[in-house]
């Protein structure tokens, strides 16, 4: 026998942690669990099991809180929320610093509680979980230590509600604690059912490392339980962790509600490897991306798309691999694959994995005779419409299928609802740095897979949800700018007056503006538009449903050309427009005064049609400047924060302020290379109409800027349902807020909704970094390097 049959031949011993502290620890508070409200554990109530899903053990009893709990839960947050945001940033970064200290002090403790309690490796969770929850504290604080300085004028939400999953219980704790905590919130949280044992201890330990109590609470039980949370009146945001299909319901409970919301949701991300890439590298890293923690990742790279030259040698590499993955008791700090969390789950991948078809290679790996076990699985042979290839397992289940170009790698790679992540492999850096930014994915790493930190935004497109967490951007999810908003009065069109009607033949019914042409409403009507006095300006058209789909087609089909555009061309674009709408500041200014006689808006017509056109310049300024960053985060490497366009945006323009208010808006959706449908000011449209010209005599490209003039509340409905729109925003006097977003909730669109709140639109409120942050999301390309 040679050194190299002994090294092949020899088996593993197991080296298992203890559980002793961890046991011991629950033993110390009875094995029963109240919530942890106001500082203190509540008395148990009516509880359910907690097991260890390695071993189906009992390991506590958890109480499912009650609508008194979750009352006493919101009472307490909101009690200690004004003191908590009155600290200064530095002494809540004090907090949050020990809360880190606490964690990295605990670590090993909270490392095996988690493992027990999840199923996933001890490996994982003492060298990912705990140390990036105690990152996430650390950075946080930082980031509370900065905030005064760096975002004057902004001010926290009040009493934060945060649901999140089991797959990484004490990190999205972290992810969602942090934050919240650092901006001047205050949280009530539930952990999933599966896993609350963490979050119980977080809580326990932090009052103990001094937090103020009623700062975190912890409200435990069932989906019923993040039902009431969702539907409490003494909520300001909702961030949840979790499936899409409840992230939907709650889009739709927290519709009209005046409550924020992040959404951070399911996925099906592709991972891309190309025929040049380093194979045994990228076949490494999927062992990563879809055999870290069971499978059981919202960013799971759970979709092979492999260059057909080499997708034969590829997926052999790969079935050897898979075969040397050793599966078993979590707390052996040998195994690559732990338990599944429940077997719900484990029931539900199976039955999914027998349902679907294809060629089925499973690892001929020894699984443990009980616990909740499954083997890595690879899924060959499935078209891209097959359900395997589109529904999320969320398991330890790998499908596959090949492409023979890069445009088709995009395509297929693109071809899901989701949009939460991906991985490209190749070592030629022209082809992953083409192929990167064009992948529709919050987040793609070059080379990698699930790579994290606290100050690299996360988070999805599409289906995958809206928001980020970490980073600057993550911190915003928990701010709002600290303006004075006052109620805004529904405006309604001014009726006919007394003032004879003037004798003029010629017929002034002002058309849409659809693809960068002049389009008759497809319902055949108009209605008149009445001035101030009454008398009749002109004619309008009634925009409809088929008239918002027309313009929706128009615009996405000028948007990629567009958002391709440098935003140099953008800015001189803009420029342009400003330039001749100065031109014909006269004809505009006499509009203004027609219809509204400076009435309507805080300003008058000539300072209304001035700030016009500085606005302009202020966007055209924006084009080129509203740069992305290289993240600070601890690899070598960069993470690249790109700022990219949200895409087709739908936006209601304030009635109040008829030419401002659609600059105002149309003006940074451009800038940032979006595409617009702009449904212009319900009582006073002819401004709108009048701009046409401007656009078409501006190199605006056809499309680009689409206006359908009509009914507020009629076109509400149609613009926030279609699926080929990425936002909708409102700035109407109705408030459109509640249908808006209970229609949004199909896709999951982002909403941007004024709750018929007044914004002075002359003032500082009228434009800026809020209206670039609507315009854009960030996406973070992760490109490790190292020769
Ligand atoms: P889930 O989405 O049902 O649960 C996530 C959290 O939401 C839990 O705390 C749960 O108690 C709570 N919840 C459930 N219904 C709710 C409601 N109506 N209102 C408010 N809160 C509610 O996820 P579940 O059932 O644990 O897993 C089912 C599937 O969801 C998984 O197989 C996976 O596909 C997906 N999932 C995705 C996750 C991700 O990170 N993207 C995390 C967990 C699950």
């Amino acid at each position: 026998m040679d050194v190299s049959d002994l090294m092949t031949g020899m088996d593993y011993g197991p080296a298992p942690e203890s559980a002793a502290e961890a046991l011991a620890w629950l033993v110390d508070r009875g094995d029963r669990f109240g919530c942890h409200i106001d500082g203190a554990f509540t008395a148990p109530g009516a509880t359910f099991d907690s097991r260890n899903p390695a071993t189906g053990e009992v390991l506590a009893l958890i109480t499912q809180a009650t609508a008194d709990d979750v009352d006493t839960a919101i009472a307490a947050a909101r009690k200690a929320q004004p003191k908590w945001a009155k600290l200064t940033g530095h002494a809540r970064a004090r907090h949050l610093y020990a809360l880190a200290r606490m964690i990295q002090k605990n670590a090993r403790l909270f490392a095996v509680m988690e493992t027990l309690d999840n199923g996933k490796p001890i490996r994982e969770s003492r060298d990912i979980d705990v140390p990036l929850a105690a990152r996430h504290f650390y950075y946080h604080a930082g980031l509370a230590q900065l905030l005064d300085k760096e975002l004057p004028g902004h001010a926290p939400l009040g009493v934060c509600g945060q649901i999140i999953p089991w797959n990484f219980p004490l990190l999205m704790l972290a992810w969602k604690v942090a934050p919240a905590l650092a901006a001047g919130n205050t949280v009530v949280l539930k952990p999933a059912e599966w896993t609350s044992l963490t979050a119980l201890m977080f809580a326990d330990l932090a009052r103990a490392a001094g937090l103020p109590k009623g700062v975190v609470n912890i409200v435990t039980g069932d989906g019923a339980v993040g039902e009431m949370i969702v539907a409490h009146e003494g909520i300001d945001k909702i961030a949840f962790t979790g499936s899409t299909e409840v992230g939907r319901k709650i889009r739709t409970a927290t519709a009209g509600s005046g409550k924020a919301l992040s959404l951070e949701l399911g996925g099906k991300s592709p991972y891309i490897v190309f025929e040049d890439a380093d194979l045994d590298s990228a076949v490494e890293g999927l062992v990563d991306a879809i055999w870290f923690n069971q499978g059981q990742v919202c960013c799971a790279g759970s979709r092979l798309l492999v260059q057909e030259g080499i997708a034969e040698a590829f997926h052999d590499r790969l079935k050897a691999r898979m075969e040397g993955l050793r599966i078993g008791d979590p707390l052996d700090k040998c195994i690559d694959i732990g338990a599944i969390v429940g077997p719900v789950q484990r029931d539900r991948i199976a039955a999914l994995v027998e349902s679907g078809g294809g060629n089925l290679f499973q690892a001929d790996c020894p699984l443990p005779d009980h616990g909740c076990f499954y083997p890595p699985t690879l899924i060959t042979g499935l078209s891209p419409a097959d359900p395997l290839m589109q529904e999320e397992i969320f398991g330890p289940v790998l499908v596959s299928t090949t492409f023979r170009t890069p445009a088709e790698a995009v395509q297929l790679a693109n071809d899901t609802r989701y949009g939460l992540a991906a991985s490209v492999w190749s070592e030629n850096i022209n082809v992953a740095l083409d192929v990167a930014p064009k992948l529709s994915a919050g987040v793609v790493w070059v080379n990698g897979s699930n790579m994290f930190d606290a100050a690299a935004g996360f988070g999805g497109l599409r289906e995958s949800g809206f928001g980020r967490e970490g980073g600057w951007e993550g911190l915003h999810g928990y701010l709002r700018p600290d303006l004075p908003a006052k109620a805004l009065k529904p405006l309604p069109p001014p009726a006919p007056g007394d003032e004879p009607e003037p004798a003029d033949p010629m017929d002034r019914t002002a058309k849409l503006y659809i693809g960068g042409k002049q389009a008759r409403p497809d319902g055949g009507y108009s209605r008149p538009v009445h001035g101030l006095r009454g008398r009749i300006l002109g004619h309008v058209g009634l925009g409809s449903r088929k008239d918002i789909r027309n313009a929706v087609e128009a615009a996405r089909k000028a948007q990629g050309p567009w958002a391709a555009a440098s935003g140099h061309n953008r800015a001189q674009i803009l420029f342009y427009i400003a330039e001749n709408l100065s031109a014909r500041t006269d004809e505009f200014t006499a509009r203004l005064h027609a219809m509204t006689g400076g009435q309507t808006a805080r300003a008058a017509p000539e300072v209304e049609v001035a700030a016009s056109i500085d606005r302009l310049f202020t966007y055209a300024a924006w084009a080129d400047k509203h740069d992305g960053q290289i993240k600070g985060v601890p690899i070598r490497g960069a993470a690249l924060a790109l700022q990219a366009p949200v895409g087709v945006i739908g936006a209601f323009c304030p009635d109040e302020a008829p030419l401002l208010g659609l600059i105002s808006v149309m003006a940074p959706a451009i800038a940032m290379g979006n595409a617009c449908v702009l449904v212009p000011s319900e009582p006073h449209p002819l401004a709108a109409t009048d701009f046409y010209q401007v656009l078409d005599t501006s190199d605006v490209p056809g499309g680009v800027v689409n206006i359908v003039t009509g009914p507020h509340a009629a076109l509400a409905e149609p613009m926030a349902a279609h699926m080929d729109v990425d936002a909708v925003w409102s700035f109407s006097s109705s408030d459109l807020s509640g249908g808006i977003e209970v229609a949004a909730a199909g896709n999951l669109k982002r909403t941007w909704v004024n709750r018929g709140r007044a914004r002075d639109w002359s003032g500082a409120a009228g434009e800026g970094r809020a209206f670039l942050r609507a315009a854009t999301e960030v996406k973070t390309v992760w490109i490790p390097w190292g020769a």
